[in-house]
């Protein structure tokens, strides 16, 4: 951090609320107070707030209706000024909404100096907040929604490949690649329905609840909330201003969501190594190496990864900022923006990245089906066809099963090149149907239980998800 300037220099008061002041504040006051530097991302939230206001001041004769009128055609101006960069903000004026408030007072004179009556920053700044994220949860969703279609398009392609599911990261059974990449349909699934969930109380309106206790002004809640396109006004003002749980839900789901991209993160990277190959990843979404030619680095897959421990970071700061925090507002509530804004721009880009990498990634067939030579995969279905056929009670078939398995690590072979009278040394009541039961597509195929991994339904799930998710 550069030294700030001039740290006793005096200033004058302020024109907002310096009437009690003799003098301003020193610039390190200036220096920790100001959040223009980042709250003036709300500026079209922050103005959309004042003509709510507005119009409902003028409704309820507060104001009059050419207050109303110059009061929004200079917001008008206000907001074209900030949209194309001309508007310069000043640190004095500490945020978003004393810089819009100040530049309407020098646009239309005094209409400007009546439109904070009836409100105060408390409410504002809560509002704001809650106007931005409710738009943004929706383009997370958007986005999550595209990158189930990546998954969907690449799943259904993939349904009958082949590839060792795992467990430990140890070869378990036979899964197709369709398959597993259907299970992370339904987590982001899950990540879009706790984003939707949590903007249900984003969506409540704070405006009117004034600094904490409400107004003495015949103001309309109800009004502003319906013009804003909130669900209802929060219903105790106190709590409307000093509330920021909604943005701690945002920040847990968003936190939800990114540790599901790092899994899938980390999956690509082990499933793009070499030594396993099973995908290609395109040039689009890889790096060389500055010293070795042959590098592909998955670098996106690589940040996807890391992205949680920023978010979690920003869930953490947010929950140690209100913790202990009395009613109602403190300023330590200023610190609640910065989180959101970071967990929101990382969040963002991580699903975007992610969703470009999974529609480039080209699946290597072979590689997957290579993989299952080893680590005896089917051993669970000579398991249960001597449950099935045989009659044994699992756990025995289980050992029965083990003791095979051990006879094929004796002799160098996977479990399915063992021959009949092999296994019938363990276990003399085999006949020659158990050798198809052994086949990698076979133990695939026999896997129809609802949401089990065989190709039949696999897709039957998938169409399902196409429609719970409205893939296309
Ligand atoms: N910039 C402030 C914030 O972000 C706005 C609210 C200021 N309220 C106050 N009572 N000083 O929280």
């Amino acid at each position: 951090m550069t030294q700030p300037k001039d740290s006793n220099s005096k200033k004058p008061a302020s024109s907002i609320w310096g009437g009690r002041f003799a003098g301003g504040p020193s610039q390190l006051m200036q220096d920790i107070n100001a959040s223009i530097a980042y709250d003036q991302k709300l500026f079209a939230e922050d103005i959309a707030g004042s003509r709510a206001h507005a119009t409902m001041l003028a409704s309820q004769n507060i104001i009059s209706a050419s207050d109303l009128t110059a009061i929004l055609s200079g917001l008008d101006q206000v907001e074209a000024e900030i949209a194309s960069g001309t508007m310069v903000f000043s640190e004095a004026l500490e945020d978003i909404h004393m810089n819009v408030e100040t530049r309407l007072s020098e646009i239309v004179g005094d209409p400007a100096r009546r439109l904070h009556t009836a409100r105060s920053r408390n409410d504002q700044v809560a509002t704001d907040i809650r106007l931005w994220l409710r738009t943004r949860i929706s383009d997370l969703d958007k986005m999550l929604q595209a990158l189930q279609q990546a998954l969907y398009d690449q799943a259904i392609q993939h349904c009958t490949t082949v590839m060792p599911g795992y467990t430990h990261l140890q070869t378990a059974q036979p899964i197709s690649f369709g398959f597993h990449l259907a299970a992370y349909i339904e987590m982001f699934g899950r990540d879009r329905a706790r984003l939707m969930d949590c903007q249900s109380r984003v969506n409540e309106s704070p405006l009117g609840a004034a600094a904490l206790a409400g107004t003495s002004f015949p103001i309309d809640r109800h009004q502003t909330a319906d013009l804003l396109g909130f669900n209802r006004p929060m219903a105790n003002a106190m709590d409307a201003v000093s509330a920021r749980d909604f943005a701690v839900e945002f920040l847990s789901a968003a936190s939800i969501c990114a540790t599901h991209l790092s899994r899938l993160a980390e999956e690509i990277v082990i499933w793009s190594t070499d030594r396993f190959g099973f995908i290609q990843l395109s040039d689009a979404f890889t790096t060389g190496s500055s010293i070795m030619p042959q590098k592909r680095n998955p670098d996106a897959a690589e940040l996807v990864r890391a992205k949680p421990g920023r978010i979690m970071g920003d869930l953490i700061s947010l929950l140690t900022v209100l913790k202990g925090l009395p009613l109602a507002y403190g300023k330590d509530m200023q610190e609640d923006k910065e989180p959101v804004f970071d967990a929101e721009q990382h969040l963002s880009i991580a699903i975007a990245a992610m969703t470009g990498m999974i529609s480039d990634m080209q699946a290597q067939p072979e590689a997957m089906r290579a993989a299952l030579a080893k680590g005896h995969p089917t051993a669970t279905d000579l398991a249960d066809y001597l449950v099935r056929e045989l009659k044994m009670p699992f756990r025995d078939a289980h050992h029965v099963s083990g003791s095979i398995v051990a006879l094929a690590d004796q002799k160098g072979c996977a479990l399915e090149a063992l021959t009949l009278a092999d296994m019938q040394a363990v276990a003399p009541d085999l006949t020659a149907d158990i050798l198809p039961v052994l086949s990698i597509d076979n133990a695939l195929n026999a896997r129809t239980s609802f949401g089990g991994t065989a190709p039949s339904e696999t897709r039957a799930r998938l169409q399902d998800a196409a429609t719970r998710f409205q893939l296309a």
